[in-house]
């Protein structure tokens, strides 16, 4: 099967409602947590994309045992420090920088000595970031240069940390969380604030956590050592995979989608929060509330008059898995818009801030990267494409992957996007949504 997908047509006109794929945070939270918990857990609608299958391959080769049933998959966790390895293991990460850094962190008492690898991606991705403090409870971890592959022998003297978590990171701040579990003691932690899945999955479970929240920061103190029971989860869909719908329907003529069960947890609002500064017309309904998560659906409609903006940094966090395709919409909005402080966004399965500049100027949208970590973009409302455009070599990057494929589907020109499966990496239904909607593929 090739690996490529042309489009030559874009897409207007369409009124529908879809579901997107399940939210790729939550889902390998639960697995994770459902793997250290007491009993056979049930978790309904999980991701089933490459992340999530590597981290389900990876706990068996620890010891759990997950069956997938009709619609849900059982989960047969064994407690606390509960995993089983041969003396000599190792276990593939993927392309999952969540799931890397949030296993070597639950190894942190293993009696085995794991391997923890990854894809070319996410070995080029810096875990000093949780080495650090996985060190400062004790943890024993080996690496050659602070990446994959990492070797782990559990440590049988863990101490209570105290951790500033200043980047902004949930992966950090979850990883630290996940190693409090299994240390006695109280682990106390300053978190500059970052998505909250982690802390609302252990107020659920009833793990002793304690949250305070402060303006920039929150204060979460965890007591480890307490064991959880199995549990039942139900995962909505993922706000990132539906950014991508979001966009495809603000920049279409004529064209209006409802988007269902989308998780709507304010820590991931960003986007929301950005396109509606630009003028897009998004409208949220029937908002409820899920075992702490917010779950609801996102209604959008075709948006003409967008403009630029000066992209308040408070949203950075809440919208990092995002800024793809925020570029792309503020290609198409009147003025110049201005996005600022994204270093962050250079760390993630490629450097985003220069893999998306690259593409804008591919497509002759005028833009300029500023003191390293800055990017300027001059929009254009009546921006139509007529020529051809070849997207190669963006180490696989899913979310590249998606924001070209919006490009094509709505500027027009002639696209031929190669490594189409990266996106089975996060949101494997992309192309059949995106066919039930009525665009046109050549495969
Ligand atoms: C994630 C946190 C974010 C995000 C990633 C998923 C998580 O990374 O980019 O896709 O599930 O905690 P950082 O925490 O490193 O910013």
């Amino acid at each position: 099967m090739s690996d490529f997908i042309i489009i030559k047509k874009k897409l207007k006109n369409f009124k529908k409602k879809i579901y997107v794929n399940s939210d790729k945070s939550l889902s390998i939270r639960a697995i994770l947590l459902a793997s250290q918990a007491v009993g056979v857990s049930k978790i309904y609608n999980l991701l089933e994309s490459e992340d999530v299958i590597n981290a389900i391959k990876a706990l068996k080769k620890l010891g759990i045992k997950i069956i997938k049933k009709k619609n849900f998959f059982e989960i047969y966790g064994k407690g606390l420090n509960g995993y089983s390895p041969k003396k000599k293991e190792t276990i593939y990460a993927g392309n999952s920088g969540t799931f890397g850094r949030l296993i070597l962190s639950a190894l942190i008492k293993t009696n085995a000595n794991v391997k923890i690898t990854g894809d070319k991606s996410l070995s080029k991705r810096d875990f000093y970031r949780i080495i650090e403090p996985l060190r400062k409870f004790g943890a024993n971890i080996k690496s050659k240069n602070n990446c994959l592959p990492i070797n782990i022998e559990g440590s049988k003297f863990l101490r209570p940390i105290k951790y500033i978590e200043k980047l902004g990171s949930a992966q950090c701040k979850s990883a630290v969380m996940i190693a409090a579990l299994n240390t006695p003691g109280i682990t106390k932690i300053k978190a500059k604030k970052s998505r909250n899945h982690t802390e609302l999955f252990f107020k659920f479970l009833k793990i002793p956590i304690l949250v305070k929240k402060k303006k920039f920061f929150d204060e979460i103190h965890v007591a480890g050592l307490k064991q959880f029971k199995n549990f039942e989860y139900n995962i909505p869909g993922d706000i990132s995979s539906a950014s991508f719908f979001i966009a495809l329907t603000i920049l279409s003529e004529n064209s209006q989608l409802l988007i269902k069960n989308v998780n709507l947890n304010v820590t991931r609002l960003g986007i929301i929060n950005i396109l509606k500064m630009m003028n897009a017309k998004i409208y949220i309904k029937n908002k409820t509330q899920y075992k702490g998560e917010t779950i609801g659906d996102i209604l959008v409609k075709s948006s003409k008059n967008l403009k630029a903006i000066n992209c308040p940094i408070k949203f950075n966090t809440s919208a990092i898995d995002e800024f793809l395709i925020i570029f792309l919409v503020a290609s198409k909005a009147k003025g110049v818009s201005i996005f600022k402080n994204l270093e962050e966004l250079k760390k993630k399965e490629s450097n985003r801030l220069l893999l998306g500049s690259k593409i804008l100027k591919l497509i002759g949208v005028k833009n300029k990267i500023e003191k390293g970590d800055n990017i300027r973009i001059w929009g254009n409302q009546n921006l139509e494409l007529e020529g051809s455009y070849s997207i190669k070599d963006y180490m696989k990057d899913h979310r590249i992957m998606a924001m070209a494929t919006i490009s094509a589907l709505t500027l027009g020109g002639n696209w031929k996007i190669y490594d189409k499966n990266s996106i089975n990496t996060s949101f494997p239904d992309f192309i059949k949504i995106l066919k039930n909607i009525g665009a046109k593929f050549v495969e």
